[in-house]
């Protein structure tokens, strides 16, 4: 297509159409869409203008993006992350290789601006053009109220959240997504960046006032679904399920269905129940991930291979990730890991895509690189798994772009 200039938004026109749009094609009530893209998110931590990407034809904007910036936690290792939102071509220019020129343009902005990864909630067979690949599972576990009545729950109160929770609240959410891996990390910021999302979320105080677990529901259909909870402690979760039960009699739903990963304590503590825990994987769609920076990403993993290194036997071992034909080498002396870009030992082929999965933990190793690590291969298949364990990707409702 001729005339078109494709880069940030630029003048409050640009960004009053480009939101415009991303609201009408995303949202089903406009007014929530135009909040979202508009005054929430633009007061999002870490917003600038240059994050809203656009193609301009002929003064108009014809398609467009947002690019949220976060950190995300695999282990020890925290990643500098884009999450692409709200991807849209005007009905008029559909079809014409605009959006792919936005989204050659975003990741030329994030390569720039360093980024280690990008992350997206996406169509089917879309992305994969930009290096994206499935890395995040979606999880639910169901239990019938008739099911959820812990028979010793410590007195609790249960009461609307405040502002002045968000401490607390942001304390459990990050102490429980330890083992999450890929989770966003949060600020007591994103949280009040949000507050219309959460300020029907409960609090349940102990006895001595203290704020012990929280929880985030809503009816839907004949469940009440609750998208976020946490606790202080393994203790609090009999109390948080029989909280979540109430919730769901007042709403006259028949189950709570909760969406959460299976690492988090309060779906390990439904494992001493009668629940049906499901797991949701897709292909080519839904969360997806994307290695922006090869290096980068590599480098910024060093902490996590160091400690993961630390808990086993030791020793010294070199693998070379050969990265879409480029060579990276990850060698581990009495403890400390180096990444450079070099060939050395150990040569494993792979793609930018199956890197992204094994990033986030999402499949195995063993079966993602089967056809390429000959058994006989000395410390290198060692290695390999133990730098890309299996991990539970995952992230919550309530951070999704
Ligand atoms: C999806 C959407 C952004 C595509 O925009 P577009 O400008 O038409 O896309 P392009 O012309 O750059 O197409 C790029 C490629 O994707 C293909 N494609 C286009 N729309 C597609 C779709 N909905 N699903 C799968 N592939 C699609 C094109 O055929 C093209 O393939 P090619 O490179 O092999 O020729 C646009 O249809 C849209 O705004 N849809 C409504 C909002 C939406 O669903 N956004 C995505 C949210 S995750």
């Amino acid at each position: 297509m001729d005339d078109v200039i494709v880069r940030a938004a630029e003048t409050d026109e640009e960004l009053r159409q480009a939101n415009d749009l991303m609201a009408k094609a995303h949202f089903s009530d406009y007014w929530e869409g135009a909040e979202w893209v508009g005054p929430q998110g633009m007061g999002y931590p870490g917003f600038r203008r240059e994050h809203v990407r656009i193609a301009l034809h002929r003064g108009q904007v014809a398609a467009a993006l947002r690019l949220t910036t976060d950190t995300i936690r695999v282990g020890e290792a925290r990643l500098k992350m884009a999450g692409f939102g709200c991807v849209t071509t005007d009905k008029a220019y559909r079809r014409r290789g605009l959006t792919s020129l936005v989204m050659d343009d975003a990741m030329h902005y994030l390569r720039e601006h360093r980024f280690h990864a990008a992350m997206l909630f996406g169509i089917p067979d879309f992305y994969h053009r930009w290096g994206f690949a499935t890395a995040l599972a979606e999880y639910a576990t169901v239990i019938h109220l008739r099911d959820a009545s812990p028979e010793t729950a410590p007195a609790c109160r249960i009461r609307k959240i405040k502002p002045g929770d968000i401490p607390a609240v942001q304390r459990m959410h990050a102490a429980n997504d330890e083992e999450t891996a890929c989770s966003l990390v949060r600020s007591a910021a994103h949280i009040s960046n949000k507050w219309a999302r959460w300020e029907n979320a409960r609090v349940l105080i102990d006895e001595k006032g203290r704020v012990t677990a929280y929880l985030r529901g809503r009816p839907d259909g004949t469940d009440y679904l609750v998208d976020e909870a946490g606790v202080a402690g393994y203790d609090a979760c009999p109390a948080l399920i029989r909280a979540a039960a109430r919730l769901a009699r007042a709403e006259c739903a028949g189950r709570v269905k909760f969406l959460a990963p299976p690492s988090h304590p309060v779906i390990r503590h439904l494992l001493a129940f009668r629940a049906d825990h499901a797991m949701r994987t897709d292909r080519n769609a839904n969360g997806m991930l994307a290695v922006v920076d090869t290096g980068e990403a590599l480098e910024s993993l060093v902490p996590e291979w160091e400690r993961l290194l630390a808990g086993g036997a030791g020793g010294d071992a070199e693998v070379t990730l050969v990265v879409d034909r480029r060579p990276w080498r990850v060698r581990a002396l009495r403890g400390a890991v180096d990444v450079a870009a070099a060939s050395g030992r150990n040569k494993i082929p792979l793609n930018a895509r199956e890197l992204a999965q094994l990033i986030a933990g999402y499949r195995h190793p063993e079966e993602v690189l089967h056809d390429r690590i000959p058994p006989s291969r000395g410390d290198g298949p060692v290695f390999l798994r133990t730098l890309f364990p299996k991990r539970v990707p995952f992230v919550w409702a309530a951070d999704r772009f």
